[in-house]
């Protein structure tokens, strides 16, 4: 069963309220990074070219039921027109007279953008009367934010109820993604999972296990996995309390005949800012040091399992990136993902950054625009975002 996409919907004249996930990187006022913009396009183009009336709603970090002046939508309808190449009108309000009239005085292919939802108490309280508000602007609803499908708000989850509801097109590529890597991966499929704590990746671990030939492990989190196997880690960051956690996890996988890659050699240094590491074999990490990335014979194992993968997913940096002297395992793996031949998919900011800093964005199948929801439909969890569309006929 597929879920109902927008492109079956007869949209010309009809007013479409899309959410879409905007919530970009923003310093002083300016746009960091604008992928998020740039990858709910095909949907907006679509909607323009089909003589749609849009109006499109987006949160942008975590206001709190507040108004907050630096998380106001104005720089990235500027953004969205730029790429659109038409005008995108802000509007200064989420629902209310103000935006109805707007909504009124539409005409066929115009863009408003609402703003910043999360400005209402009632979005991440899923409150219906919210919901109803939203639903009231529109004829149909089309649902493009995937970073935002994890989570059950009015805007994402709660308004579908109200109107008729489709997917978007970047939604139905995220979807396409992620499903194939959990149904259909080409073998050998090995998965990179990084970044700081086991905690946030124990759901995805656990998942992941039964499907992947091979999972290499890098970042913060690795230390709580060397543990396990009984090395002394020194200073470094471990989750005691998930020490026997991680040593399941190494029990299944060989049960199971799955590979386990952990770092043979790390990157150690006294403090994380520290100006210079230095390159240890993990059984010898001294007690007043700790560990910060994974050393370059671990690196290049590392890379030879990617170059041998089919498919690949990749989530979490190896190493603490933001130190550049720590960021060498990190690059060293985007680099290999890159060049390998494999069906790859990226999920997560620092995995993304590190192969857009090597300038090879565009060798990858697939970069996934959410971090969390990434991570949950990965784990095998329904998205509120997603469940609420309704099936095709
Ligand atoms: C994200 O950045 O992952 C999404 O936009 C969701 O944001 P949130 O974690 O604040 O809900």
């Amino acid at each position: 069963m597929t879920k109902r996409s927008i492109t079956e919907a007869i949209v010309r004249g009809k007013r479409v309220l899309g959410r879409v996930d905007f919530n970009v990187p923003m310093r002083n006022g300016a746009i960091e990074d604008d992928s998020r913009i740039a990858a709910a396009l095909p949907t907006i183009q679509w909607l323009v070219k089909n003589g749609a009336r849009v109006i499109l709603c987006s949160h942008l970090g975590r206001p709190k039921g507040k108004v907050v002046d630096d998380l106001r939508l104005t720089p990235v309808a500027q953004r969205l027109a730029e790429l659109l190449g038409q005008p995108v009108t802000a509007l200064r309000d989420i629902t209310g007279p103000a935006v109805s009239a707007s909504v009124e005085d539409l005409t066929d292919s115009d863009v408003v953008l609402l703003e910043n939802v999360r400005f209402d108490p009632r979005e991440e309280a899923n409150d219906p009367s919210l919901a109803r508000e939203l639903a009231d602007l529109a004829d149909l609803y089309v649902n493009d934010a995937f970073g935002a499908a994890h989570r059950a708000h009015a805007s994402t989850e709660g308004v579908a109820h109200s109107v008729p509801a489709y997917l978007g097109l970047l939604m139905q590529a995220e979807i396409d993604a992620l499903t194939h890597l959990l149904d259909a991966p080409d073998r050998p499929f090995v998965a990179i999972v990084g970044g700081a704590k086991v905690s946030d990746k124990i759901g995805v671990l656990k998942h992941l296990l039964p499907l992947v030939d091979s999972l290499l492990i890098g970042g913060g989190m690795a230390n709580t996995f060397l543990r396990a196997q009984g090395h002394a880690v020194g200073k470094s960051l471990v989750e005691p309390d998930l020490v026997s956690v991680a040593s399941e996890l190494m029990q299944s996988a060989a049960v199971r005949e799955v590979e386990i890659v952990l770092p043979t050699d790390v990157v150690v240094a006294p403090s994380i800012d520290a100006t210079a590491g230095e390159v240890r074999p993990t059984s010898e990490v001294g007690g007043d040091s700790a560990i910060f990335d994974i050393g370059p014979e671990s690196a290049r194992r590392y890379a030879k399992v990617i170059a041998s993968a089919r498919t690949v997913f990749w989530n979490g940096p190896l190493g603490v990136t933001e130190n550049k002297v720590f960021a060498g395992g990190t690059a060293a793996v985007a680099e290999a993902v890159a060049r390998s031949s494999a069906y790859t998919v990226l999920g997560g900011g620092d995995s993304v950054a590190a192969i857009e800093q090597l300038g090879l964005a565009d060798r990858i199948a697939h970069i996934s625009t959410g971090g969390g929801a990434s991570l949950e439909f990965l784990e095998g969890k329904s998205l509120p975002g997603i469940a609420v569309i309704p099936e095709n006929a």
